[in-house]
């Protein structure tokens, strides 16, 4: 079953082969599936980007789409996950793309459905396809992950970008460095060494800034909000300091700022808009990996 849960589960070879088949779609390549084949959506926490961009490559892969409305749906009369998912494989879903606010919530599905589960972000746990696209955005950059030096700052604790970014990075030969207030550092995460973020702006090829998550933070604890801009954000002043060559990168949504200065958003070294667009292209390449492995799903490869 070609699930999509974690980074850890990719090895260095299926990523390369990943990106690999998104940037033939970046490139132009058309593949659409053979047999009429259903990819429900469904998302218990707000996405735009993830949401609409797997929609949108559904729909380039010549998918029908199933939108599952959390809120108009039964799950507002207590209905489970798992029988959620049961229930859209009964109606002939031959894939499900899940974003759920529960850590590892795909740990009450795996080896219990029968269709692939493609994690679209789990609570502050993973989000594999985010991981996928930032690659993807490097690798047409650099060429290369060897030797690469990444700093990702901000939110780290409750980053599931972070989380997923920094281990799948470690593993294809890049340095990855950590800036965050004291409060949000993540001690459990093992793939990161912790500097100031003055001390990494001149020396990293790749800057990725994180979302600052209110809606995991509790009420009236943790960072004070007015000075963050300017003690942990990217300034105008900072982005002087970046290295030459080096690019900007964020997952989004941006809080212009806050993270990031808004003249920076669309600045020449950001990547932010870039980022979105291989979105489409990566989620294309995971959905027809994961159909491959379904039966009647995908049948043969043709590309035009
Ligand atoms: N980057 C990201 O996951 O954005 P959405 O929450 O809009 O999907």
């Amino acid at each position: 079953m070609n699930n999509l849960l974690t980074m850890s589960e990719l090895t260095e070879c299926e990523i390369a082969e990943i990106l690999q088949e998104a940037q033939r779609f970046a490139d132009g390549a058309i593949w659409k599936s053979p047999n009429q084949v259903f990819a429900a959506n469904l998302f218990y926490e707000a996405s735009t980007r993830t949401h609409f961009s797997f929609e949108a490559a559904q729909k380039r892969l010549g998918l029908e789409v199933l939108n599952v409305g959390v809120e108009s749906s039964s799950v507002q009369k207590g209905e489970t996950l798992y029988d959620t998912v049961k229930t859209l494989e009964a109606i002939g879903a031959n894939v499900v793309v899940i974003r759920h606010p529960q850590d590892r919530y795909f740990e009450e599905l795996t080896g219990r459905v029968g269709i692939p589960v493609l994690n679209a972000g789990d609570g502050c746990g993973n989000h594999p396809t985010q991981s996928l696209l930032d690659l993807l955005t490097i690798q047409q950059e650099f060429h290369t992950f060897q030797g690469l030096q990444v700093g990702i700052a901000g939110d780290i604790r409750h980053s599931r970008v972070a989380r997923s970014n920094a281990e799948a990075l470690t593993k294809l030969g890049a340095t990855v460095y950590f800036a965050s207030p004291e409060e949000w550092k993540d001690e459990r995460n093992p793939f990161g060494t912790y500097a100031s973020l003055d001390h990494l702006i001149p020396q990293v090829d790749v800057l990725m800034l994180l979302r600052v998550q209110h809606e995991r933070h509790d009420q009236g604890a943790g960072v004070q909000m007015q000075h963050y801009h300017e003690t942990y954000g990217l300034t105008v002043e900072r982005e002087q300091n970046m290295k030459p060559g080096s690019i900007i990168m964020h997952p989004a949504p941006v809080n212009r700022g806050v993270e990031i200065a808004d003249a920076l958003v669309e600045c020449s070294r950001s990547r932010i808009f870039k980022q979105m667009q291989n979105g489409v292209y990566v989620r294309m390449a995971v959905l027809k990996r994961a159909l491959s492995g379904v039966k009647g799903g995908i049948a043969h490869e043709v590309f035009a």
